[in-house]
């Protein structure tokens, strides 16, 4: 992607039959985070949310709570909006299928469809499920039940109106084949090529009066309305105006659809047909995330602690809400949500890491006095000279990553940054520097480098975690609207107005005090432990590994099977990480591995080494050098 791009975003336009909670949250945080990264590097973005409110389900509930559909309509579609507000997350248009505009342009399309002999009236007999809104086929009807509700089915013999969607087999899968990035990751495109094998049914669109009167009128048969996702997909089109409009010509063509896992098959199979059969470009990307478990099992909306996830915003804060479920799930994949995996992120990444290196940084540059001068290029040592070549690096790196929206990589590429600059701290002790006159130069050096290095995060984290990259940037006195542009070396000028900033992330304690992290009690632990020689430390023989392949291991739900180069040969590591990491995750990058371990058999597969990994409640992190070094480096 070029500076400058044309970005059009959508999210789902959620039901309104339903109070937002966490599943919603998370693709609207995603969508926000997404075009405010596009907004950082000055593209030109527009974002869509909204609210799904005909059909069945919205019709039934609205019965239930003895209130008109309308008026159930107003109400949760006004919480949507209020919630997103509340969580800080924007969006440049916001649509509900009730509106004008949208009705005008879904009855245009329907019209033109049935102009051009794409629609005809027909019979049909099917079992139906009221909670999805569709008809199942026998070969999706599991025990006789809705796969996903799993409720009775309902038989329903009707003349409805249907959309010509088989004719559209053959050309959808080239344009799939044609098009390997439309929908991703792969696992989905797989999926839905998988069930284009079976031969494609012809698309009922329409829902006789009888039954259902809350819906857009068929402009073609006024004993009808329209089938809720035909309507529905059509908002991404008609928020634009509708084809021919100033703002469709120029988004559409750069459109990317995000959604969860649940509503593939309409974008990724209806969707993509009716706008071939109206005329339409395909959207550009069919983005597709994985679901939130909550305690092992599909998050289901009759469980209120969906509900109760969400509201943890109010009790640690937008931003550290934004970070977990970002940096959590692997995009694509599912991930299990818990207020203790939560905490112990927050803890260590956003309190310890990112919180101390700020308040670490600010404190010793405003008690030295500011940012005394910018040093020279020659005088930099390697590490500042890493770290300065870094910048660069990662605004490629985290470009690359959310151009596939690779949100987990994005921030774990940050963080990596977040470590070198903790262990570079530590290791110049500046507090020591400031004691002794003759290191003056080295403590102002040190000094600019951290201040520095503060102003680049405040500007990349700003997608992220705004409100807290907001305090970073104002602390090192930078102002304004950040632009990517300026994340470059070198934007700190001598005496540059710097506060001290404690606290961005307080770390959270428990009831009785501790740290929920188990960090003391586990440095109490460690005290306890047997003490070793030095010389039967040496007997370990530890390598940095480059990781060349990962795969999840069939049947089993912690192991990876790895191929790792320790530079002069290859060889095959099993480890128990596969509920942390992706394979993805892994591939390309470096670890350290224990190489002289006896080989062990698990799952069939020899393991020739052990995987470095450190734990702590329930979460964990295999270590990484932090530095470049080549495969088969000793570790010691
Ligand atoms: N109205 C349709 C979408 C029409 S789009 C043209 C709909 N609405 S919904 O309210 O049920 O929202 C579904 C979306 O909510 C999912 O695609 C996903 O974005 C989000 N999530 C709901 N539950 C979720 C999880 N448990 N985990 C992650 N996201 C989930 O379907």
């Amino acid at each position: 992607m070029s500076v400058g791009d044309v970005f059009y975003l959508t999210t789902p336009i959620y039901y309104v039959n339903d109070v937002p909670h966490l599943g919603h949250a998370y693709t609207t945080i995603l969508a926000d985070a997404m075009a405010r990264w596009h907004r950082l590097r000055g593209d030109d973005v527009r974002s869509l949310t909204g609210t799904d409110e005909h059909g069945d389900k919205i019709a039934q509930s609205a019965v239930a709570a003895g209130v008109s559909a309308q008026q159930l309509a107003d109400r949760n579609s006004a919480v949507f909006r209020e919630t997103w507000q509340r969580l800080g997350l924007g969006h440049d248009d916001f649509i509900r299928t009730t509106e004008e505009r949208h009705e005008k342009v879904v009855t245009a399309i329907l019209h033109d469809l049935w102009e051009k002999g794409e629609i005809y009236l027909g019979k049909y007999g099917g079992w139906y499920c009221f909670g999805c809104e569709r008809f199942y086929t026998e070969k999706e009807i599991v025990d006789g039940q809705c796969p996903d509700h799993r409720r009775p089915l309902q038989w329903i013999e009707e003349e409805n109106y249907f959309f010509k969607m088989s004719k559209y087999q053959g050309w959808l899968i080239e344009y799939i084949d044609r098009h390997p990035d439309l929908i991703r990751p792969e696992r989905y495109r797989n999926e839905i090529l998988g069930f284009l094998r079976d031969p494609l049914q012809d698309l009922s669109i329409s829902r006789p009066r009888t039954r259902l009167e809350w819906g857009i009128p068929l402009p073609f048969g006024d004993q009808y309305v329209t089938y809720v996702w035909f309507d529905a997909l059509i908002t991404y089109v008609s928020a634009l105006g509708g084809p021919g409009a100033p703002a469709f010509e120029k988004y559409w063509p750069h459109v990317h659809h995000l959604i969860g896992k649940d509503i593939l098959k309409p974008h990724a199979i209806y969707w993509p047909c009716m706008l071939k059969a109206a005329g339409i470009d395909v959207f550009s990307h069919l983005d597709v995330h994985g679901f939130w478990n909550i305690g092992g099992g599909k998050m289901s909306k009759s469980v209120g602690n969906v509900v109760e996830a969400l509201a943890l915003t109010e009790k640690y804060g937008n931003d550290a809400f934004r970070y977990f479920v970002m940096r959590e799930m692997v995009f694509g994949l599912d991930a299990d949500f818990s207020e203790e995996a939560f905490v112990a992120r927050l803890n260590a990444d956003l309190a310890n890491d990112l919180g101390n290196l700020v308040s670490r940084a600010t404190t010793l540059i405003v008690n030295a006095g500011g940012i005394a001068r910018v040093p020279a290029a020659a005088e930099l040592d390697p590490t500042e000279t890493t770290i300065r070549d870094r910048f660069a690096q990662m605004v490629t790196r985290i470009d690359r990553e959310m151009d596939e929206f690779a949100f987990q990589r994005a921030l774990a590429a940050i963080w990596e940054l977040i470590g070198l600059l903790n262990g570079y701290v530590d290791f110049a002790r500046p507090w020591d520097l400031a004691k002794d006159p003759a290191a003056r130069p080295r403590l102002e050096r040190v000094l600019y480098v951290l201040a520095e290095s503060l102003r680049f995060l405040g500007i990349v984290l700003m997608p992220f975690i705004p409100e807290a990259a907001a305090k970073i940037r104002g602390a090192v006195g930078a102002t304004g609207t950040p632009r990517l542009a300026e994340a470059v070396w070198g934007g700190l000028g001598a005496g540059a107005p710097v506060t001290r900033l404690s606290g961005l992330f307080p770390r959270i304690e428990d009831k009785k005090g501790a740290a929920v992290e188990r960090s003391a009690e586990a440095a109490g632990a460690a005290s306890g432990v047997e003490r070793i020689k030095k010389d039967e430390f040496a007997r370990l023989d530890l390598r940095v590994a480059h990781v060349v392949s990962a795969e999840a291991v069939p049947k089993s739900k912690k192991l990876l099977r790895l191929t790792v180069s320790l530079g002069d040969h290859e060889r095959t590591v099993v480890a128990g990480i596969a509920e942390h990491y992706a394979p993805a995750d892994l591939v390309g990058t470096k670890v350290v591995i224990v190489a002289n371990l006896e080989p062990a058999r698990l799952m069939g597969i020899e393991s020739q080494g052990m995987i470095l990994a450190g734990s702590a409640d329930g979460h964990l992190a295999v270590l990484r050098p932090d530095r470049d070094l080549p495969a088969g480096a000793r570790v010691s």
